[in-house]
């Protein structure tokens, strides 16, 4: 695994949009997997900012997102559908049969399978992923064991808490929430995890302490990856180095 300490989120944000623009310059149709919450803001902008810039094209691009909460439809503010509108697919010229979401107000089985095929049929070219403080990676949460495939998945305590701050309510979020599996992360091609600030420092630091690999500790599993880039900015990197 590779680790690139950047400045600051902005900085990191930059190198993150650049790590993706260099994948869709060699492949036109590349198979993007994306992620939601205030981790890629970021590059979503940086990659918007480019293509007003004419520097990447995405109207060959395809996306598939990690995860989508149980209930909440695309048209929803919290939904990661609407975020992904918002930051993203609204700023750039991608065709929207070329996105793939789970429909959060659709049947959770329909879903799953629509998920695993799509996955099934190539692998996703570059990831970005984000991590909770409990180390998840999608909505793969701390457990007994990995899950392979796409699948309903129960947010753990800390999540509920930490995704609170999109809703006016603790008691509005979702408990409930559909994931791409350990099967499609880890057959991305190339894998960037990104990090910023020092809540994720613990996560970062018990990924980057040992060679183990426990579903306790989700975003281990990524040891296993070929092309794993970690992107951490300093705030986050003193407070391992400091610990
Ligand atoms: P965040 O969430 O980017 O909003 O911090 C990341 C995650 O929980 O996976």
């Amino acid at each position: 695994m590779k680790l690139i300490i950047a400045e600051n989120y902005n900085e990191g944000s930059r190198k993150i949009a650049d790590l993706f623009e260099a994948v869709i310059a060699e492949k036109k149709d590349a198979f993007l997997g994306l992620a939601t919450g205030s981790t890629p803001e970021g590059m979503y902008k940086c990659l918007a900012e480019d293509f007003n810039a004419g520097k990447v094209d995405f109207s060959e691009v395809h996306t598939i997102n990690l995860d989508e909460y149980l209930g909440p439809d695309r048209s929803h503010p919290q939904s990661f559908g609407y975020f992904m509108d918002k930051h993203l697919f609204s700023k750039v010229n991608i065709k929207q049969e070329n996105i793939m979401l789970v429909d959060g107000a659709g049947k959770a089985e329909d879903e799953i399978k629509k998920y695993d095929s799509r996955l099934g049929e190539e692998p996703i070219d570059i990831l970005i992923l984000g991590i909770g403080e409990n180390g998840h990676i999608g909505f793969n949460e701390p457990a007994d064991f990995f899950v392979a495939g796409t699948h309903i998945t129960e947010l753990a305590e800390e999540t509920i808490q930490a995704n609170s701050r999109f809703f006016e309510n603790i008691e509005d979020v979702p408990q409930k929430a559909v994931t791409m599996g350990m099967a499609g992360i880890t057959n991305a091609k190339k894998i960037v995890l990104a990090a910023f600030g020092k809540k994720k420092a613990g996560a970062i630091k018990k990924l980057l302490s040992d060679d183990k690999v426990s579903p306790k500790l989700p975003c281990s599993i990524l040891k296993l990856c070929r092309d794993v880039t970690i992107v951490v900015d300093k705030e986050l990197y003193r407070c391992i180095e400091n610990e």
